[in-house]
């Protein structure tokens, strides 16, 4: 082929989204960073401007260790708006203000270092902040290169004050070029030495979704979470829509949690927590630790739910339609499903009211008619069936994880074997590996195959570096 011709295609290539089956892959901010959803507390929806100090960050370290969260993986302490002077220095540098950071920020983050935690800090595209206080437009090198000094490890980036048709209001919710200004400041930290997480919080606009892989380690989907079940109905609602652009590296960002702040039910906590987690939303708490209820915390504190969000597949769950039941519509819908590494999480919210389940593993993705073990995330319950049913009260959510690595089948004869057992008899056609469908107890890659292969609905297997190597 032609030289010439050979690179346009590469480029072209390169440069488009590119299809291989049902998944979009797409360029990815290729920072290491975030290949798991983030997790910690920002300051912003407990504190607001009072939030961004010295003491606010160290009192929320210190919380983090104590309340047990920090060994759960919440590690980042995110400071928001409002922490630096008014004004920049006379070389153009943002100054933390000095009343805020009595000891200088380099002496609160070093403390965080050194308990294990990371550090976050909050800055703006436009000419100011939200809040006003000063923008990085303009400066966006000088910020990167001051926060890699710092040792700052997680940067959220506003989109406040940025250009509006020729005009510069504090928010602009017509269609821009925010793409323009989030790759600026991706660029800068790129060029720095320390590693630093790219929060990018453009509110959802301009479908940045469809460009954040190749930007940010996460962009906000939505405006701001209020404190209420409407708001987080509906940014869940929106979030199952493009479930399909969160992948490791770079993942939808549902928003803080308002989980602990007052204005939800417990059930409804619950399925705020459940839903972005198995939406592989960053979670980030947003509340007083100080006063935190202790049902708060412990919905915080689920370690199989968080371990279902740091799933190291990294994709988000969405909708189904259970067989019998009307599809989703406009609002939050019940029922969600979504794979995982060793196995699939359904979730069911109870949106409109009680809700009585039953739903069948043969209408859930990745999972297929058969017995499978489950087990319920926020009661603890396990069992093995080829369904699950219960009931919940108003927006309350169940959270099972089903294991497919472990799935018995319901045989002929009634047996139920066990992997350790089964002896492979059929085999897909891909002698030298890749992916093929086989039959029950068929091996996937063919005979003698001992490479990653998963196995997922319908017997079908696909390459996942080291996962069964038979589809059962
Ligand atoms: C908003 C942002 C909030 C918070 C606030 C600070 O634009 O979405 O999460 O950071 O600014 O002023």
């Amino acid at each position: 082929m032609h030289s010439q011709l050979l690179l346009t295609l590469t480029v072209s290539f390169l440069s488009t989204t590119v299809k291989s089956g049902a998944v979009d892959l797409q360029p990815r901010l290729d920072n290491g960073l975030g290949r798991t959803p983030a997790l910690g507390w920002n300051s912003w929806n407990a504190f607001q401007c009072n939030g961004g100090s010295a003491s606010a960050a160290m009192t929320a370290a210190n919380q983090l260790v104590n309340l047990g969260l920090k060994p759960l993986g919440y590690v980042y302490v995110n400071i928001d708006d409002c922490w630096s002077s008014k004004q920049r220095n006379s070389a153009g540098q943002l100054v933390p203000d000095p009343s805020k950071w009595p000891s200088g920020i380099q002496a609160t983050i070093n403390q965080i270092h050194g308990m294990g935690l990371k550090f976050g800090l909050y800055g703006d595209a436009g000419t100011m902040t939200c809040a006003g206080w000063p923008g990085s437009k303009g400066h966006e090198t000088q910020d990167a290169a001051l926060l890699s000094s710092w040792g700052v490890d997680y940067w959220k980036y506003d989109n406040c004050y940025t250009q509006c048709n020729g005009q510069v209001p504090q928010t602009c919710w017509i269609a821009r070029d925010t793409k323009s200004w989030y790759t600026t400041f991706s660029n800068a930290l790129k060029a720095q030495s320390h590693p630093i997480l790219y929060s990018m919080c453009s509110w959802g606009l301009d479908s940045v979704w469809t460009w954040g892989n190749a930007v940010g380690n996460s962009w906000r989907m939505s405006g701001d979470i209020q404190n209420n079940w409407g708001s987080v109905s509906s940014i869940a609602h929106t979030a199952a829509g493009i479930s399909q652009y969160s992948q490791p590296g770079g993942f939808n960002d549902l928003d803080m949690l308002q989980i602990g702040n007052g204005g939800l039910s417990e059930a409804e906590e619950r399925a705020h927590f459940g839903l972005w987690a198995i939406a592989k939303s960053p979670i980030i708490i947003g509340t007083n630790l100080a006063n935190i209820k202790t049902s708060s915390l412990n919905i915080l504190k689920n370690s199989a739910i968080i371990a279902i969000n740091q799933d190291s597949l990294g994709k988000a769950a969405k909708y189904f339609t259970p067989s019998g039941q009307s599809g989703p519509g406009n609002s939050l819908y019940p029922y969600w499903a979504g794979p995982l590494s060793d196995g699939v999480v359904v979730g069911i919210v109870a949106s409109n009211g009680a809700l009585n389940y039953n739903v069948n593993f043969a209408s859930v993705p990745g999972l297929g008619s058969g017995t499978y073990n489950w087990k319920e995330l926020y009661s603890g319950k396990t069992g093995s069936g080829t369904s699950i049913s219960g009931s919940l009260s108003t927006h309350d959510m169940a959270v099972y994880k089903i294991t497919t690595g472990t799935a018995v089948t319901t045989g002929g004869s009634g047996e139920t074997p066990t992997v350790s057992t089964i002896v492979p008899t059929t085999t897909s056609g891909n002698t030298g590996g890749g992916g093929g469908t086989v039959a029950q107890w068929g091996q996937c890659g063919g005979s003698g195959w001992t490479g990653g292969t998963k196995c997922v609905s319908g017997f079908t297997c696909t390459y996942n570096n080291a996962y069964y190597s038979q589809c059962v």
